[in-house]
């Protein structure tokens, strides 16, 4: 084949068309020295980096490197933090740890995962709480809210008993009566409030008293929320709570998980409550 010559350059000599010729130019230096520079870093990234795969495994590399020790170099480093904090729990009350800002911070975002994972189905993620399950993050306790009262809550669990009132201790219409003081918060001036006993439980200022665990009727936070607060309060009355002789009553138990988390785990649980909302 003749070589041929035109203004762009060398052609191949073939013309197509009558005015198409094909150039043999070679393509230009800065575009080879990219092409060879690409080539030289596959070669040195394949003996640096585990790169070729062989039948049953591949190169290793000269690096050493995997994703795995990688992996576990990071986790190293985590635990590593991690550590100078853990190692400390084990020995403090939670009122202590508590009062170290510093492992209150740490222990508060260790304890998230914890709440959300053992907690959240039923007082609800953040522990706003659910209908039947109180809310955890306002001041408003039925045990109490000092540090030890939520760790033995947690730990122990709770489970607390109001007798039913209905039938045989109140008629309706004093249901109605004592619901609708409770509703307006004014169930202290109510007579029959004394006179059928429940001040022995809920207490003369009518706030509740921690020991049993028996709401504050008082404050319209309502333990046993509902949509019809109203028609909530005359059937918690009516059928009391946990009460084993009434199949209507309603049930709320907090379990214990003493046994089930770590001492640890509990008090971290204890300091993540606490601060949620209205520790005291
Ligand atoms: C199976 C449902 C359930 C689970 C799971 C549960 N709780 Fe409870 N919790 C309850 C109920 C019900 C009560 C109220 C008990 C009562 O009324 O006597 C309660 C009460 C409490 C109280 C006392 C609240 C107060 O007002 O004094 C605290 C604190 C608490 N729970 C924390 C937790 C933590 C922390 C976890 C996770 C480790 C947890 N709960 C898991 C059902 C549950
Ligand atoms: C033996 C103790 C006891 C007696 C007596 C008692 N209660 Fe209770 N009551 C409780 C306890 C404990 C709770 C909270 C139960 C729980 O949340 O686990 C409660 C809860 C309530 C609640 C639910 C409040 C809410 O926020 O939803 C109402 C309403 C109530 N009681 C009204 C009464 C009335 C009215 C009487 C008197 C007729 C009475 N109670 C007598 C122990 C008692």
């Amino acid at each position: 084949m003749s070589e041929d010559k035109n203004r762009y350059g060398q052609t191949t000599g073939h013309v197509w068309d009558e005015t198409l010729a094909e150039l043999t130019n070679p393509p230009p230096k800065w575009w080879m020295l990219g092409l060879h520079a690409s080539w030289i870093l596959v070669v040195l990234y394949s003996l640096y980096y585990p790169t070729w795969p062989l039948i049953s495994s591949h190169t290793k590399g000269l690096a050493g490197w995997t994703s795995i020790s990688e992996f576990k170099k990071d986790m190293k480093e985590v635990e590593d933090v991690r550590a100078k904090y853990e190692n400390k729990l084990p020995g403090m009350t939670a009122a202590a740890i508590l009062a170290d800002n510093e492992l209150k911070n740490y222990v508060v975002r260790s304890a998230k995962v914890l709440f959300g994972d053992n907690c959240a189905a039923c007082h609800g993620s953040g522990g706003a709480g659910n209908p039947g399950f109180p809310a955890l993050v306002d001041d408003d306790w039925l045990y109490g809210g000092t540090i030890e009262n939520i760790e033995q809550s947690i730990a122990m669990g709770r489970k607390g008993m109001m007798p039913k009132m209905g039938g045989a201790q109140l008629t309706d219409e004093e249901i109605d009566k004592l619901a609708n003081a409770i509703y307006n918060g004014t169930v202290t001036k109510e007579p029959l409030y004394a006179a059928k006993g429940c001040i022995g439980c809920h207490g003369p200022d009518g706030k509740g008293m921690a020991a049993l665990g028996s709401a504050n009727l008082t404050d319209k936070i309502w333990r046993f929320k509902s949509k019809d607060q109203l028609a909530s309060i005359k059937y918690t009355i009516k059928h009391g709570v946990n009460d084993p002789s009434d199949p209507k009553t309603r049930n709320a138990e907090m379990p214990s998980w003493k046994g089930r988390l770590t001492d640890t785990q509990i008090k971290k649980l204890a300091v993540y409550v606490h601060q949620l909302g209205g520790g005291q």
